[in-house]
């Protein structure tokens, strides 16, 4: 599966220098390929916070300090973070009352952040670590392309 998300989202963006294109792009082929999400998109970094970016599901929070939630504290960690319940994480932003589970990919170019790629499930405990490699790979390919 992620094999050919990877070579559709290389084909999507081959070219384009937009990066709110490609991002929204990557959005949409995110959300028609996997299964059981309700939210997915970016999150870019503008200084000390996050900004809302392209993304398909319900609107979302706009301004997401560092540090606060789960993106925030991929944010600022630079780290994945792939959590199976969200209403045990400290600090949670619930966007989407439907969301269980979150998988938070920071986007790094020259080890400076980018975004953050967020996709939210409503089954707990989606995002295995299949999924955690696949979108590291996703997002190699968007720190290229945004
Ligand atoms: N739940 C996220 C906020 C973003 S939304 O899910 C779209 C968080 O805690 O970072």
């Amino acid at each position: 599966m992620y094999d050919e998300l990877a070579a559709a989202l290389e084909a999507l963006v081959a070219g384009e220098p937009d990066g709110i294109a490609n991002m929204a792009n990557a959005a949409g082929l995110i959300w028609e390929t996997l299964p059981d999400l309700n939210w997915t998109g970016f999150y870019r970094n503008l200084g000390e916070e996050l900004v809302l970016g392209p993304f398909q599901g319900r609107p979302a929070c706009i301004r997401i300090p560092f540090g606060r939630g789960v993106c925030g504290v991929a944010a600022a960690t630079l780290e994945l973070q792939r959590i199976d319940d969200v209403h045990a994480f400290d600090g949670h932003i619930a966007c989407d009352s439907a969301s269980e589970s979150e998988l938070v990919v920071p986007i790094l170019r020259d080890g400076k952040l980018l975004a953050v790629l967020d996709l939210d499930s409503p089954r707990k405990a989606r995002f295995t670590e299949a999924d955690e490699a696949g979108c590291r790979r996703l997002a190699a390919i968007l720190a290229a392309a945004i």
